[in-house]
């Protein structure tokens, strides 16, 4: 009896070990491949709150500027964080760029020292005690794109980011409403590789090719994966996509992106939020499309608008999206932070799905 309890508890033990040895000698590229079992957060209030910023890792200033564009955006955004006690961001990826010469794409590992210049040292108040949910973006596969996943897993999980497609349910209230998230990496669906012959897109190519994710099966297989969870969401009250690329008019309309949007509306997703083009744009949902199209992707670096959005800030503007989702209805607003003043350019609501 003793020795048929001792040879249960050995092979346990047995499993336990080979499991947890699996998981720290991954290859760097197992690290980016979809996680099929959800993350699951709960929240007794009877809301949530969060900012959607994207494209912040910029640390620069513009010629005649004394206070950079990141913390302009960051302190506009720990004042809503503040007001509201948001529960956590929704990062659209572009985590880490170059921000003056002799500076590095992205970061080079997971001991690189722009994790506490450009993240921690940055975002401060509420915005350091709440998880930030990340998508990367083509800056962050610019350089060593898995040192932030393992950054993620090992050292700092409030920068979620347990693999570059993962999904998240998060439920709330009285009667447990669901949401749910696929963030999705939309790099090697917007990014033909055989194209990508620019020096700075160098590393993104061989890391498409190391992972084996310039094949056409490889953009297939995500395509399907991404299909999967939004079948296996159907019970959600909202079902929301997050992805570094925009699908608003002609800003991404390209290449593999332009099967995302049909999946989008096939499935009733309430919206997609996205970053890259470095604006705060919509696109709403209308009779025959369901889904609205958000971009936040102003959160250190300002530039032109894409055309064919709904609504979009003038050109050259920096900020981010604030929204509260309730039983009935999520509000969203956009907040111009390029003063120091900020202030609510626009606002709207989204529908649950049911
Ligand atoms: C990239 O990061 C991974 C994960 O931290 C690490 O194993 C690898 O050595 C890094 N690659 C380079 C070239 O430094
Ligand atoms: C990718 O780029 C190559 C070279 O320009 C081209 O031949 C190929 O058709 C492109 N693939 C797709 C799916 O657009
Ligand atoms: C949800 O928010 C909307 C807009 O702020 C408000 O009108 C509505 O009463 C709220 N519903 C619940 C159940 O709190």
């Amino acid at each position: 009896m003793k020795s048929c309890l001792l040879y249960v508890v050995l092979v346990v033990l047995f499993i336990l070990l080979t499991t947890l040895t699996i998981n720290t000698d991954a290859l760097t590229g197992d690290l980016v491949e979809p996680i099929d079992k959800p993350f699951v957060e709960n929240y007794q209030n009877k809301e949530l709150n969060f900012i959607t910023v994207g494209d912040w890792g910029y640390e620069g200033t513009e010629p005649g500027q004394t206070i950079p564009n990141q913390y302009r955006v960051a302190e506009a955004m720990e004042t809503w964080a503040q007001y509201y006690n948001d529960d956590f961001i929704v990062n659209t990826g572009d985590n880490f760029y170059i921000s003056y010469a002799g500076d590095h794409e992205g970061v080079t590992s997971v001991d690189d020292p722009k994790w506490n210049r450009v993240w921690k040292g940055v975002y401060k108040g509420r915005l350091a005690e709440i998880p930030w949910y990340t998508v990367a973006g083509n800056h962050d596969w610019y350089n060593n794109v898995t040192a932030q996943v393992d950054y993620s897993l090992n050292y700092d999980s409030r920068f979620f980011l347990p693999s570059t497609f993962y999904v998240h349910e998060s439920y709330f209230g009285p009667d447990k409403t669901k949401v749910a998230w696929i963030h999705i990496d939309t790099n090697l669906l917007f990014y033909n590789s055989t194209d990508l012959e620019e020096a700075d897109k160098v590393l993104l190519q061989q890391q498409l090719k190391r992972f084996g994710w310039d094949s056409s099966q490889a953009k297939e297989d995500k395509l399907k994966w991404i299909e999967d969870k939004l079948i296996e969401q159907q019970d959600s009250k909202w079902i929301f996509v997050v992805g570094h690329h925009p699908l608003i008019g002609l800003c991404a309309m390209q290449y593999y992106m332009v099967r995302l949007r049909p999946l989008f509306e096939k499935h009733r997703v309430a919206a997609y939020f996205s970053g890259h083009a470095h604006t705060l744009q919509i696109e709403l949902a209308k009779l025959g499309q369901p889904v609205t199209y958000f971009l936040s992707g102003a959160g250190s670096r300002m530039e032109d608008r894409c055309p064919g959005q709904d609504w979009g800030v003038p050109d050259k503007v920096l900020g981010f999206l604030h929204s509260t989702i309730n039983d009935t209805v999520m509000t969203y607003e956009y907040i111009d932070s390029t003063s120091l003043e900020p202030k609510v350019v626009y606002k709207g609501v989204v529908y649950p799905r049911y």
